[in-house]
């Protein structure tokens, strides 16, 4: 018996649901904030995650889906979705259009961790990026859309964390303190190895001896230049403009090289091991390093899974699925070839039509009508046949009528 890969999920009819709320919510909120629908491909030449998320993190060391293609190239399946947008952004020239261009996407994002409650190998992102733009108002409205996001699904209790890594000009003396803070500490294998190769990463272990050290580890914010330090100011003072509670968490460094200055992540109510709903930041250097002009931007994503795993926690109800307008009950050999050509003549009038494909008694078909919850059943028989007529259940009122097949259509049409 073949089953779905571990830490992959089938999406089944009564999650659908769930995905479709989360999904109108995010078209709904990308529109508010002007941002445009953008589909990448799912893989992309490995090259592309190496160079943007870096070489020393979890994601490119130990959760890529890798592989070598026919032809010999060597490609990766998305591990992140800022890459390939940031690709796209080079590729089609949309520096010459007017500045920032505002991308959204949803899509399906690959890594290969060791999955648990909110955690899987393949999970889904809604995510947005706004490139073109230096500006800490920008960085303010990504973070304001994410929180509009989450309270229009109806999340309660969200705390948002922000924190500023500096750029190339501040973090190298960054780096410097804090490896120099470490060096003199004992640490687990995987920091030592962090130490080496990429110190800011030692930050984010979640071994509990060297948690302890992180807490008194040197911060990026007493080591920000003066350009990062304005602009950490410039958000928090937008921030409080549009009356979002923040908290400075200074030990957040988010598990993605390519980020500077800005960075954030928005908690759910209920903590647990995979809690963190979105995180984001800012990455001003990404397009120049993939080969584009210097070309700042800032983007946030969310896991879908984690959201609905919120919405099921905090009970949020879903909207009722649409029911089908219009059960058709018939009876007898003659009535079974006529129902298929009602059907096809309702649907076309845009009505859903709903019907048994094999015999039934009629009493069956009306308690299938009534669990599917039809407004109304059309039943043909015999006589309706003979007649050239339908007759007309009204399921809530249980009453019933004749009626010809053309005052069907325009009294269903209008339902
Ligand atoms: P990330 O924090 O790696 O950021 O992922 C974003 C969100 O995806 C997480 O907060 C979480 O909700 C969800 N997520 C991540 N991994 C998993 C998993 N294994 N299973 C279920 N959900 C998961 C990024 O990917 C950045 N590209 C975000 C960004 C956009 N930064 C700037 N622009």
């Amino acid at each position: 018996m073949f089953q779905a890969p571990r830490g992959t999920q089938d999406i089944l009819p009564r999650e659908q649901p769930y995905w479709h709320y989360v999904e109108r919510v995010a078209e709904k909120i990308t529109r508010l904030y002007g941002y445009e629908r953008i589909e990448t491909p799912v893989f992309e030449e490995s090259g592309l995650f190496i160079r943007s998320v870096g070489t020393g993190t979890d994601i490119v060391e130990k959760e890529m889906y890798t592989f070598t293609d026919l032809g010999g190239g060597e490609m990766t399946l998305r591990p992140e979705g800022t890459a390939s947008v940031c690709r796209a952004y080079i590729e089609h020239g949309m520096a010459s259009l007017p500045q920032p261009i505002k991308l959204y996407y949803l899509a399906p994002i690959f890594r290969y961790e060791r999955p648990q409650a909110g955690r899987f190998r393949e999970h889904h992102q809604f995510g947005c990026e706004a490139i073109g733009d230096e500006g800490a108002v920008v960085d303010a409205e990504v973070i304001d859309m994410a929180w509009l996001f989450f309270e229009t699904l109806g999340l309660k209790g969200l705390r948002l964390q922000i924190n500023s890594i500096g750029c190339t000009q501040c973090r190298p003396a960054y780096l410097t303190a804090l490896k120099t803070y470490f060096q003199a500490l004992p640490l687990c294998p995987d920091c030592q190895v962090r130490l080496k190769k990429n110190a800011l990463r030692l930050l984010d272990c979640k071994n509990s001896s060297c948690m302890a050290q992180i807490q008194n580890a040197p911060r990026s914010i007493d080591h920000l230049c003066s350009a990062c330090a304005a602009h950490f100011t410039n958000l928090q003072g937008h921030l409080e403009q549009l009356g979002l509670p923040f908290n400075i968490d200074t030990g957040l460094v988010r598990g993605l090289d390519y980020y500077t200055r800005t960075v954030f992540e928005i908690q759910p109510e209920l903590e647990g091991a995979q809690s963190t709903l979105g995180g984001g930041g800012r990455y001003d250097g990404l397009i120049e390093e993939l080969g584009g002009k210097p070309t700042p931007g800032v983007g946030f994503a969310t896991g879908i899974e984690r959201i609905i795993l919120n919405l099921k926690r905090q009970n949020v109800a879903m909207p009722a699925p649409p029911r089908p307008g219009v059960f058709i009950a018939w009876v007898g050999e003659r009535a079974q070839n006529e129902f298929l050509r009602l059907a096809a003549i309702l649907r076309r009038a845009g009505v859903d039509a709903a019907a048994t494909y094999s015999s039934r008694s009629l009493k069956a078909q009306l308690r299938l009508a009534n669990t599917l919850g039809c407004s109304y059943t059309v039943i043909i028989g015999e006589e309706e046949l003979t007649r050239g007529t339908l007759s007309l259940r009204n399921m809530q009122v249980a009453s019933q009528e004749e009626i010809t097949p053309d005052a069907l259509i325009a009294r269903l049409g209008q339902v």
